[in-house]
């Protein structure tokens, strides 16, 4: 995931909310849900699930609905080759083997770095160059039937040629590159960096979670497909980028040139990549594929001032006016506000349909919301949590419904005793899905236009004049806020989460996790000696992405794109994009699990 990405996912990584006991009243709740559920997994139909929970403490016996769309599990028909795989991936050599697979993609160091050339003059980019060549040698089947194109020289794309061309193919994305190791913290790694050790649990080192975790999963999964005799009826396109971590416009960006040239518009049954994954929330566990992603602007608010001698100084310099915007700015960020629309909102009634741990007010604010705006409204304070204390929220809930912005660059002047001609800060904003870049450009107009006056300032907003320098009145300079670097991003359109795509990818998840939960050995022994229940049950919820992937570049291609890693926060080594990151093989063979049922799935669905 992208640099500011870390905490992307709707799922706390770090810490999971340990699982209270559930009460008698919800595990009968539940067992109801379940069994709605079940029936409908036998009829072989989109479910749904409407989970009625009883109101306590109100007069009447009234309950109000809360709707979480579910499905079935879903398994492909050639059980003999599933089961040939399943066993495979079981044998304790195919997890050393993977274990050294990983390790040995994380030894082959791929990091790349902001502000780098392009592909052809800076040739800091041929370090993938041993990377593809391992690639080959590592995975020769996936060489031998798939064919293998390049494009902007590193980008990889792979295509398994099905058998029906009429089918829309399915996708499998993520990126080669991975985020740089500060050489200052080289020693705080208990293995280092670009070692790829494995400790018998957990292969350690840059990339081994984000994305090379990824990709080498998916690379195995086809591997393994290949191997078993499997042939496709729908293409299987797979697609690396090279420059994720810095924007992605050279690898992806090229990628989905290329493919659109290819296959056309919506030309992709769908698309998986790198993304949330599945995790426990308030007592249950949820599958939760990010079906959006938030927007960005980067404003950069620019004073123009007067030079001079700093003997002979104004009362306000150039910087001294900027201070005073920006402190404007921090203190009138856009409101949060949740919405019926944002996918986070069908997130809440996931969470109220299933978890036992949602405080009752709050599921009574769930529910509630669906038809009264002071509900809604009031949901929203506990996710911000403002409403009262014993309320418990989501880490990541907040900034899901906001426009987030962050000062993050500022610079101005050049000499101590020159007054400053010009002073600049750069604004970062994560645009809420109910935003856009023209709204946050907006806000700041406004926002900004009286200041601009106050300080005699003419100001010219996203290229338009709002106030001019004047004869009758006289500007002492000027204020100018632009698109800093003109990447500017409207948030994703989102995925559907429901209908035929959204039940094959639920379906193969909850049959995966049914089979395998991925959770690493230790891990599970502490549990189970803490009495804990380790359910088979998950369940679907549509998550959101605070940040960006290289999915943008793909927009055009499909309507049905998934930013889901199938592993669990249990699995990932102390996060992303920082030191000690490793993930554990447990984690790693269910993503491996989850890719090859997904292919499969997917070769015979009608989507
Ligand atoms: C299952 O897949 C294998 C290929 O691995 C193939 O040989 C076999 O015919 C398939 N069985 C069915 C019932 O389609
Ligand atoms: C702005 O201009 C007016 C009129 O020339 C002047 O009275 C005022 O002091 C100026 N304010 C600043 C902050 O320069
Ligand atoms: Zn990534």
């Amino acid at each position: 995931m992208e640099k500011l990405n870390e905490k992307g996912e709707i799922l706390p990584t770090a810490s999971a909310p340990v699982p209270k006991r559930a009460s008698l009243i919800w595990r009968l709740t539940k067992l109801a849900v379940v069994c709605v559920a079940a029936g409908y997994f036998l009829s072989g139909h989109l479910n749904l699930a409407v989970a009625h929970l009883p109101i306590r403490g109100g007069r009447s016996s009234t309950s109000l609905a809360v709707t979480c769309p579910q499905t079935g599990a879903l398994a492909p028909s050639n059980t003999t080759l599933l089961d040939a795989l399943y066993e495979q991936f079981a044998d304790p050599d195919f997890l050393t083997k993977s274990a050294e697979l990983l390790g040995a993609s994380v030894r082959i160091p791929t990091e790349t770095y902001d502000g780098l050339g392009e592909v052809g003059e800076d040739e800091r980019w041929e370090k993938f160059a041993p990377f593809h060549e391992w690639l080959e040698g590592a995975f020769p089947s996936v060489h031998s039937t798939l064919k293998k194109e390049t494009v902007n020289t590193w980008g990889l794309v792979y295509t398994w040629e099905g058998s029906d061309s009429g089918l829309k193919p399915l996708m499998l994305t993520g990126h080669q590159d991975v985020v740089p190791v500060e050489e200052k913290t080289f020693d705080q790694w208990t293995h280092p960096p670009f070692s790829g050790y494995f400790d018998g649990e957990w292969v350690w080192g840059r990339g081994s979670c984000d994305d090379k975790g990824g990709l080498i999963a998916i690379m195995i999964a086809i591997e393994s497909l290949v191997k078993q005799g499997f042939v496709p009826t729908r293409s299987i396109v797979l697609a690396f980028g090279f420059d994720e971590e810095a924007s992605g416009m050279k690898g992806a960006g090229a990628i989905g040139k290329f493919l659109l040239e290819r296959y056309g518009e919506d030309s992709i049954a769908l698309l998986v990549d790198e993304g949330a994954g599945y995790s426990e929330i308030m007592g249950a566990m949820y599958a939760t594929p990010g079906v959006g992603e938030k927007g960005y602007l980067d404003a950069r608010l620019t004073v123009n001032t007067k030079g001079g001698h700093s003997s002979t100084p104004p009362k306000h310099t150039g910087i001294g006016i900027l201070a005073s915007l920006v402190t404007t700015v921090e203190a009138n960020p856009i409101p949060p506000r949740l919405t019926r629309t944002n996918p986070f909102y069908s997130t809440l009634q996931c969470i109220a349909a299933y978890s036992p741990d949602v405080p009752k007010k709050a599921r009574h604010l769930i529910k509630a919301s669906q038809k009264s705006d002071k509900a809604l409204a009031k949901l929203g304070e506990w996710v911000l949590d403002k409403l009262p204390p014993g309320v418990a929220v989501l880490p990541i809930g907040p900034s899901l419904m906001s426009t987030t912005q962050a000062v993050d660059l500022i610079q101005g002047g050049v000499k101590t005793n020159a007054l400053p001609e010009q002073s600049w800060a750069v604004v970062d904003h994560r645009i809420s899905v109910d935003d856009s870049p023209a709204v946050v450009q907006a806000h700041l107009t406004e926002l900004l236009t009286p200041e601009a006056t106050r300080w005699n300032l003419s100001l010219d907003a996203f290229g338009a004049v709002v106030s001019a320098d004047t004869e009758d009145a006289p500007k002492i300079g000027s204020l100018v806020l632009t698109d800093a670097f003109g990447t500017a991003l409207e948030p994703a359109p989102v995925t559907p989460s429901e209908g035929a795509v959204w039940s094959v990818l639920g379906g193969t998840i909850k049959t995966v996790f049914a089979h395998n939960d991925g959770l690493p050995a230790s891990v599970r022994s502490a549990k189970l000696e803490a009495g804990e229940d380790l359910s088979t049950d998950i369940n679907m919820a549509p998550g959101i992405m605070s940040g960006n992937t290289d999915t943008r570049h793909y927009w055009p291609l499909t309507a049905h794109i998934f930013r889901y890693a199938h592993n669990r926060p249990e699995g990932i080594g102390n996060g992303f994009h920082t030191v000690n990151e490793a993930m554990g093989i447990e984690n790693f063979l269910a993503a491996v699990e989850f890719f090859t049922t997904l292919v499969m799935n997917v070769d015979e669905a009608e989507l």
